[in-house]
């Protein structure tokens, strides 16, 4: 079965000017806001609910359960914020979201700050996107002149606004309280879990965070209510899904399909493996991701399907690595990318992620060691167990999939099965 591709999350990319709030109004735009302000909050959430969406920036939480909890914490100040840091290798659909339809996304954190009760929002955008920063800075603006943002949002009496704030240059500034703490000013560190976001969040007041794409969702599920949102894809993962699609792929790009579609399905949107070449391998799910290969093109992408097998969505990135590719190079990379990310707080993550980037420059380098295979082993485990979050959790999460699927490189297999 072919993959259901979709148009709804990139409806107007491409299509409205996303300089002008005249343009996206004759798109429908701000019709979900002015739904969700005569309808009420409670309403608003009930649809979130309802429509059983699950967070796309990795971790899968549903978003109608972090609404309602921000929104019956106790207290008169809390915060909605929109991670826009987007920095795992290989995505780059919130990208295309901000550039190219920056007011869906001053809609949909609008539309959830009357939701929850929160008068002040945040969009933490990656400092590397210049453009994106800009055209939904100036979004933001335009909303507020329009009444859509301000002291009383479209007359309601509730109060939203919104303030760019950009992304300190770090993987792992995109990681939840981590991200708070760059918002705040301090080093972006993440925090001790529990106490969760939803009763502790920016400034440690309780707080919605949302990925770009989840929230780009919030207008659709107003618009149409969310039990026809719940039609749309698989029953447990529900919704219309992007993926970032790169690497040896004929047409790189975003692609939005409806979830339940399998990775042959995604590459042949793409135009397949580019020049003729074959398929070796795709990393699906960025540097914490796992590698899939032919063997898996059948398998739905969907969490129930994927996790018993080690493999993850993650954030809908695919990079796909034709028959050429010395895959245990891109593995030392992506240990690389770990060793250089890691914020360094915790012991199982700071040395973890240097030792097992050495073990992979001495076994791509022809120099392993008797028992290096076995202590990658062991060191995944270890950083996985008791990492403080989940850049550490899921540091060696590619490298343990190598392990499991490509031959070792020369030298290594003799002293070391
Ligand atoms: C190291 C690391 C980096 C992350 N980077 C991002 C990111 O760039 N964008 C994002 O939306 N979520 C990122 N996350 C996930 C966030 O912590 C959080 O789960 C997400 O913002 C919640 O939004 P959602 O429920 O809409 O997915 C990252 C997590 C980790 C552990
Ligand atoms: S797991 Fe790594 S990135 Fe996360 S807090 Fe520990 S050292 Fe920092």
């Amino acid at each position: 079965m072919a993959a259901q591709t979709l148009n709804l999350l990139l409806a107007r990319c491409g299509v409205v000017d996303p300089d002008s709030i005249t343009d996206y109004e004759a798109r429908d735009g701000f019709t979900a806001l002015r739904h969700a302000v005569e309808a009420g909050p409670e309403w608003t959430i009930d649809q979130v609910t309802r429509s059983r969406l699950l967070g796309r920036g990795g971790a899968l939480f549903p978003m109608g359960r972090k609404w309602a909890t921000v929104r019956a914490a106790p207290g008169a100040r809390k915060y909605v914020v929109l991670n826009a840091d987007e920095s795992e290798p290989g995505a780059f659909k919130d990208r295309k979201l901000l550039e190219e339809d920056p007011f869906a996304l001053v809609e949909a954190m609008a539309i959830a700050g009357l939701a929850i009760g929160s008068a002040q929002g945040y969009a933490y955008i990656r400092g590397e996107y210049a453009l994106a920063a800009r055209r939904f800075q100036a979004a933001v603006e335009a909303a507020r002149a329009r009444g859509y943002l301000g002291a009383s949002v479209l007359g309601s009496g509730q109060p939203f606004d919104i303030e760019v704030r950009r992304g300190g240059g770090a993987y792992i500034c995109g990681e939840e309280t981590a991200l708070f703490n760059s918002l705040e000013g301090r080093r972006g560190e993440p925090r001790m879990k529990p106490p969760f976001p939803v009763t502790s969040g920016a400034f440690y007041l309780p707080t919605v965070i949302n990925n770009v794409e989840t929230m780009a969702n919030v207008p659709h599920i107003v618009r149409m209510g969310g039990d026809a949102y719940a039609q749309i894809g698989a029953p447990a993962f529900t919704g219309p899904k992007l993926f970032s699609l790169s690497g040896h792929i004929a047409r790189p790009g975003v692609y939005e399909v409806a979830t339940g579609g399998t990775l042959r399905d995604l590459l042949d949107l793409a135009g397949g493996v580019a020049g003729g070449h074959s398929l070796q391998a795709a990393l699906v799910g960025g540097a914490a991701g796992a590698f899939m290969t032919s063997s898996h093109l059948d398998i739905p992408l969907l969490p129930e399907t994927l996790a018993p097998l080690g493999l993850t969505i993650g954030a809908g990135s695919v990079v796909v690595f034709n028959e050429t590719v010395d895959m245990w190079n891109v593995t030392r990379q992506l240990a690389e990318f770990f060793a250089e990310e890691s914020c360094g707080q915790c012991v199982p993550c700071r040395v973890g992620t240097q030792r097992q980037m050495e073990i992979l420059e001495r076994m791509t380098a022809g120099e392993s060691r008797p028992g290096d295979v076995a202590l990658l082993r062991e060191l995944g485990a270890v950083m996985t167990d008791a990492s403080i979050c989940g850049l550490g959790q899921t540091a060696s999460s590619a490298v343990l999939s190598a392990l499991n699927t490509f031959p070792l490189p020369a030298g290594v297999g003799g002293h070391d099965a």
